[in-house]
């Protein structure tokens, strides 16, 4: 905000104008008269991982609780688990051996984004994220200045890397190349692939308050300090409470490139349903991904996801093969197939 419009003059004369009728409060941009119409029904959908997560959030909204705190409490239940190794306690590390996590999260009804980056030693980044959205007027927050922010707010600082995160590094450390004075671990032992896990929730409720957040441990063995889509607002998730939210978990580069989260919703705004609306986010990453991204027999050699809900309460998901997601099917948190735009080869 420049000096010659503080803050407070800014959201004086927006508001002052909305009163007056000259700007619509979605600034311009209006969802279809479908979705403001429509009544709406209380959903959460997002990564397969995040099952045991839209069973809580869809417990909290019954209860009236806000959709942000049920979408963060929802993949806290993640984070906090040692066995995913995705996000939180337990996320592989980076090629040091240092586990850092990236999240953030939107509030719909506020229009209010928080996030932090590189963030070490915390288990809950989705809670920092949500910190950062309610308590501080920035978005995103990186690294040691981070960490000193969740500090502040009690949280405490752990060792993030559990023996079994650190077994999987220390293979790949032992395995990365012959031109280090690491041996080499025998070849008939099983590799870690390089996976890019995270969780991903969005929930709405019967108001139609619309709230996402997007929380992992990034890529595996990843350069440090190396952020993800995740962090990335607009990115790895977006809301809008007049349209929908989306998320994604796969190659958060490739995410990024297309701001894929947002770009979901505003499928969504022209009138796309969930599912086609994160098909045709996919469309644009293909049309993004550089040869060297590419399989000889032509689909990127990398998995991308995209989540999606609508202010009706619809949900979908699709990838780049076939896969799976979590969405509530109004009783309970299910497992189901995503769209998508490439068979898997035989
Ligand atoms: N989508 C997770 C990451 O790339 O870090």
């Amino acid at each position: 905000m420049s000096d010659a419009l503080s803050r407070r003059e800014f959201l004086g004369v927006t508001g002052a104008a909305v009163a007056a009728g000259r700007l619509e409060p979605s600034h311009g941009f209006p969802a279809p008269a479908l979705l403001l119409r429509s009544a709406s029904r209380p959903m959460a959908v997002g990564s397969l991982n995040g099952l045991r997560g839209i069973n809580l959030a869809m417990e909290l909204v019954s209860k009236g609780g806000d959709t942000l705190d049920a979408a963060v409490e929802g993949v806290k239940i993640q984070e906090l688990d040692p066995a995913d190794d995705s996000v939180g306690y337990g996320g592989l590390p980076n090629e040091e051996g240092v586990v850092q996590l990236d999240a953030s999260c939107m509030h719909g009804p506020t229009r209010r984004a928080g996030a932090v980056g590189a963030l070490e030693n915390i288990k809950t980044p989705s809670a920092v994220a949500r910190l950062v959205l309610k308590y501080t007027n920035h978005i995103l927050l990186v690294g040691e200045g981070a960490k000193r922010f969740a500090l502040s707010y009690g949280f405490e600082e752990e060792d993030l890397l559990t023996p079994a995160s650190r077994e999987k590094w220390l293979r790949w450390r032992a395995n990365r190349g012959n031109a280090d004075d690491w041996l080499d671990v025998p070849a008939d032992e099983k590799m870690v692939e390089r996976p890019t896990g995270t969780v991903n929730l969005n929930v709405v409720n019967a108001a139609g308050d619309i709230s996402s957040v997007t929380t992992t441990s990034g890529l595996a063995w990843k350069i440090p300090g190396r952020v993800g889509d995740s962090p990335i607002v607009g990115a790895g998730q977006y809301t809008d409470n007049d349209v929908g939210a989306a998320g994604s978990t796969g190659r958060g580069e490739s995410n990024i490139m297309v701001c894929g989260g947002f770009l979901t919703v505003e499928f969504m705004r022209r009138g796309m349903s969930p599912t086609d609306a994160c098909l045709e986010t996919l469309k644009r990453v293909i049309a993004m991904t550089p040869a060297r991204l590419l399989r000889p027999d032509g689909p990127p050699a990398f998995g991308l996801t995209f989540y999606a809900v609508n202010k009706r309460g619809e949900a979908g998901a699709a990838s780049i093969q076939p896969t799976k997601y979590a969405v509530y099917d109004g009783t309970e948190a299910v497992a189901r197939d995503t769209a998508y735009l490439y068979p898997r080869k035989k």
